[in-house]
């Protein structure tokens, strides 16, 4: 526990204006109180009441929780029901004309989809979808730009019970091989290229190479929207263009009824082994977390204009982009673009155009929005603001303040939301009618949460002390194992010591009010730009590269990404012989680790030597690198180290 230290200095604390109170979804802190007073005193009770209050059953279930095959949990598990049918046709009778997506295109045109056409589109993809044999159970990969069409894409799996594995479009051909793999996916949704920042990127052709690294029969589908009109390679066996497989299909498609605890879909994310983690969600228990969490925490109003930033490559873009934002009836914005293009105006202007109510986006974006134009967005209109939202990785209290006063105009409260791929939903969050806010701290635990900081025993530890952030009873949106592999999910989220606890991964610290403040993973995962990586992860592409021995990758803070990444690196030769050598060499890995991961895992720093800093068992050390990739002296024990002469080797900066 030697390593987390609490940041407890942070003293300001902002109140919910009246305004705001008085037109809270949850007001004040004793209607907080009091939710999780009735969690408490009758948990599934608590649970059941908010499931049949938020969700349409086609079958109401009749029991709740099942804990006897702990931690395989199951909610709500003889209750029937259907996510998209939740997200669309229950909106037709009352609003269909209500615009649900306002799509902003990365060169700026618009274009506005209401609930009824919606509802169409993604029946008619769902029918296309049947149309090639595709099932209930069966796993889709979609890999697709931000796109209307990527919201039907998922809807539509939705519809007929196929389980969607959406992966980044900035993965490369091997990642997205690796995914299809693991998941056996019997289809691939992909485009034939993304616009980003006035460039156009290629999707299909990546999709061509990792079909064609093998193993990959089960394809027999590959469904191709045309978002660029680029030249695409053809192979009449699989590929099928969207727009055709549509043009005959019925714009109505009969919802496949599921069972609550029908997997929903898998998301990959990293954890402290080289393989990604097929997380697998349920539907009954993953819905009702993105429909609580859009009242609770985002205090969704049918007026608002709600836009969350995030890719639907990542869990936040499930949760707030394809569901939760529908689920509720919402209007909401999806962006193709990025917001530094074409200035970093892009964001502030895209409220001022689309009069956002609700804006959610991660840290690392506000840091190089700051860094890139801190007045900017005093030359827009936000005065249609009334919400601000962080999600991915700590807020520092400098961002925090700056996105409060200068995007917020000290009138809209921040919620600062901490969960996780594995949690489905928000879990410690503010609700904004009700809690003080704290710049850095993500305050307390949703009511029904019961988050807790804990040591290496599993035992509690008190405020204003660091421990490992748990959540000590089962929740409706949490992982329900992961994916072809029950044995990791105990492993990294139930271990013995946990006693029954879900292990977050992450370190926390309780101040005195009882606020959690999130001091970041405990494990080999870094939070590069709120982009998760694994070190074994990036590790492992290095050293599969023919030149490479071996590798150790650890982070060191960063000024906007939040996290840099640090190589150190043992070529199986010897070391460059000199600068020029050692830069060239250097950009070759970089590139090489963005053609094997993704360009988001490029390390940022490349260091060699003749070896690394190992104990007399072998084991590498770490922490000693962690210092040494950060410039600072060295004040560790060093004595059971192996070769102590490699460390001013590795305190060697390339320039
Ligand atoms: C990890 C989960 C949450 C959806 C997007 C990221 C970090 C997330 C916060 C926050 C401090 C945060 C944690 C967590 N994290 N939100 N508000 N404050 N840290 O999901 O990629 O699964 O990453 O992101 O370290 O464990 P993810």
């Amino acid at each position: 526990m030697s390593n987390i230290e609490s940041v407890l200095n942070e003293t300001r604390v902002f109140n919910p204006s009246a305004d705001f109170v008085k037109q809270a979804n949850i007001s004040g802190m004793d209607r907080y109180r009091a939710l999780c007073k009735a969690a408490e005193q009758d948990y599934a009770g608590y649970w059941a009441n908010q499931a049949r209050e938020h969700i349409l059953w086609h079958t109401p279930f009749t029991k709740t929780l099942d804990e006897s095959k702990a931690p395989f949990y199951k909610w709500f598990e003889d209750g029937e029901l259907n996510v998209s049918y939740n997200c669309l046709d229950r909106h037709l009778a009352t609003q269909p004309e209500k615009t649900a997506i306002i799509f902003e295109a990365d060169d700026g045109k618009v274009t506005k989809i209401n609930y009824r056409d919606l509802h169409a589109r993604v029946c008619q993809f769902a029918n296309g979808l049947k149309s090639r044999g595709i099932k209930k159970g069966d796993r889709v990969v979609i890999y697709m730009p931000m796109s209307i069409e990527a919201v039907v894409a998922m809807q539509a799996c939705a519809r007929i019970g196929a389980i969607h594995s959406v992966v980044f479009g900035g993965f490369s051909a091997q990642s997205l091989h690796e995914r299809i793999v693991d998941a056996q996916a019997c289809a691939v949704i992909t485009a034939d290229a993304q616009m980003r920042g006035g460039k156009v990127m290629p999707l299909k052709t990546v999709v061509d190479e990792a079909l064609a690294m093998g193993g990959c029969d089960i394809v027999k589908s590959v469904i191709v929207y045309q978002r660029a009109k680029s030249d695409v390679a053809w192979n009449a066996q699989h590929d099928v263009w969207w727009h055709e497989l549509v043009a005959e299909q019925a714009p109505t498609c009969e919802p496949e009824w599921v069972g609550a605890e029908h997997p929903l879909f898998i998301l990959y994310t990293s954890g402290s082994t080289g393989k990604p983690k097929g997380v697998q969600h349920s539907s009954g228990g993953y819905l009702l977390g993105t429909m609580l969490t859009m009242r609770w925490v985002f205090d969704y109003k049918p007026t608002d204009i709600f836009w969350c930033t995030a890719d639907v490559g990542w869990v936040t873009g499930h949760s707030y982009v394809a569901y939760g934002p529908l689920a509720v009836g919402g209007t909401e914005v999806v962006f193709e673009g990025i917001p530094t293009w074409p200035d970093a105006g892009r964001f502030w202007k895209m409220i001022q155009d689309h009069r956002v109510t609700t804006f959610y986006t991660a840290p690392t974006a506000i840091r190089s929005l700051i860094k890139l134009g801190g007045e900017l967005p005093k030359q827009y209109d936000l005065s249609s603001l009334r919400l601000l939202g962080s999600v991915g990785e700590p807020i520092n209290p400098e961002a925090w303040m700056w996105y409060y006063t200068v995007v917020g105009k000290e009138r809209c409260p921040i919620v600062d939301t901490w969960w996780q791929t594995e949690t489905g939903c928000h879990m410690i969050a503010p609700l904004p009618g009700a809690m003080p806010l704290k710049p850095g701290s993500c305050t307390l635990p949703l009511p029904g949460i019961i988050a807790a900081t804990v040591n290496e025993a599993g035992d509690d530890v008190s405020d204003q002390h660091g421990g490992f952030l748990v959540i000590k009873r089962p929740f409706p949106s949490q992982i329900r194992t992961i994916w072809g592999d029950p044995e990791r999910y105990k492993k990294s989220y139930f271990p013995d010591e946990m006693r029954g606890a879900y292990l977050a991964g992450d370190s926390a610290s309780r101040d005195k009010d009882g606020y959690f403040w999130i001091m970041g993973r405990v494990d080999d995962v870094l939070k590069v730009s709120g982009h998760r990586l694994g070190t074994m992860e990036i590790e492992s592409a290095l050293v599969a590269n023919p030149l490479v021995a071996e590798a150790a990758v650890v982070g060191r803070p960063h000024d906007i990404k939040g996290e840099a990444i640090v190589a150190f690196v043992v070529l199986k030769g010897s070391r460059p012989a000199d600068a020029a050598k050692a830069k060239e060499l250097a950009e070759t890995l970089r590139n090489w680790v963005g053609k094997t991961i993704g360009p988001i895992a490029k390390p940022d720093e490349i260091r060699f030597g003749d070896n690394l800093p190992k104990t007399r068992s072998g084991k590498i050390m770490r922490r000693l690198l962690r210092a040494i990739a950060q410039g600072l002296e060295i004040t560790q024990d060093v004595s059971t180290l192996e070769n102590p002469a490699i460390l001013e080797q590795l305190k060697e900066v390339i320039k």
